[in-house]
């Protein structure tokens, strides 16, 4: 069954002036579709929706989702009695180092984000949702990681938040939710990041270019996708997997990038020369999964496959963020 644009209704975007959301809802205009944006701008901002902002089809709503009385207020009367037609919940917490210093930051942005969210369909008969989440959720497990796998430990409070924000969501799925696409996004990189490694390496070497520091030995790798293929991926995977739960790893099909690649790449970039200091340690932070392997078999069969090499998405992204 085909879940294809359907112009009588609108899409809600959460976190949309983010890195990812404000991707997203530009592909969603891009469409044809009707897009409310919400976001309370506390890692987002406008100037990520400069084009979409410029698009009758589009209207940007500075809520707290967790204000849910207030955001409801605000989407009804945006709405004039028309129709959301599917959630796309973005927002949550982006800072995984953040959640771990603080528990408080993971268990309101991360998991109250989308209680909320549920509770405001809930409420207003919208009964479709698509939810980012993230190979955070696998914790550390060795194996390649495919939908299925288990038992899900996360080492981080982003990981755990996430994982249970996928229960509350297929609690959803019994009382009123029609129907539920979650994405488990890999390390996603590009234009407007708002966080992340490449980020920080070239805020770094803007403030000092002699030198970079890096967080653990350089030895961690993980799988990078550029944000143009991950929300491709979503949007395929939404208008093409029919089942209620539909659950998908998002990755790229070549290879994972070292952090080692991703510094001295940065550096050619932006500060041909620096030296590069690494602190040591395998993890760069409490709460880091080194290295893992995402499986892509589901979303091949689906029909989807990226088409960029992880080190091919890394490039990019620097190039984008200078
Ligand atoms: N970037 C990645 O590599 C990655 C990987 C896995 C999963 N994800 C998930 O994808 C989604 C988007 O991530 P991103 O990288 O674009 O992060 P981001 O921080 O750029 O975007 C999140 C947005 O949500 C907004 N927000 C946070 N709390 C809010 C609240 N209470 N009310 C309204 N808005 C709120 C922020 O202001 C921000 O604009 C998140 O759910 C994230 O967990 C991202």
């Amino acid at each position: 069954m085909s879940n294809s644009v359907n112009l009588e209704t609108t899409s809600l975007v959460t976190g949309a002036a983010g890195f990812i959301g404000s991707h997203l809802v530009d592909a969603l205009l891009a469409r044809g579709e009707r897009v409310i944006g919400l976001d309370n701008f506390t890692l987002g901002h406008r100037g990520n929706l400069t084009a979409a902002l410029a698009n009758p089809r589009f209207c940007l709503l500075e809520q707290d989702v967790n204000q849910a009385e207030s955001c409801r207020e605000a989407v009804v009367r945006e709405l004039a009695g028309g129709k959301i037609g599917t959630v796309w919940h973005l927002a949550a917490n982006s800072d995984i180092q953040a959640g771990g210093r603080n528990p408080d930051v993971d268990l309101q942005l991360t998991f109250l984000t989308t209680f909320h969210v549920l509770k405001l369909m809930e409420q207003l008969g919208w009964r479709r949702l698509v939810f980012a989440s993230t190979s955070a959720i696998y914790g550390s497990l060795d194996a390649e990681l495919r939908e299925d796998s288990g038992p899900l430990f996360p080492v981080s409070n982003y990981g755990a938040m996430k994982l249970a924000s996928e229960g509350a969501i297929s609690a959803a799925l019994e009382r009123f939710l029609e129907r539920a696409w979650i994405c488990r996004f890999p390390n996603v990189v590009g234009g407007r990041a708002t966080h992340g490694a490449i980020y920080d390496f070239i805020k770094k070497l803007r403030a000092n270019p002699a030198e970079l520091e890096v967080l653990g030995d350089g030895l961690q790798e993980k799988p990078y996708l550029h944000v143009s293929e991950l929300v491709a991926a979503m949007l395929f995977i939404y208008d093409h997997a029919g089942d209620r739960l539909n659950c998908f790893n998002i990755a790229p099909e070549i290879g994972a990038s070292t952090v080692r690649f991703m510094a001295e790449a940065s550096v050619r970039a932006a500060a041909p020369g620096a030296g590069i200091r690494y602190t040591g340690g395998a993890r760069g932070w409490v709460g880091d999964v080194p290295k893992f392997r995402y499986s892509t078999a589901k979303l091949r069969s689906l029909g989807w496959r990226a088409r960029l090499s992880s080190d091919a998405a890394v490039e990019l992204a620097i190039q984008e963020n200078l």
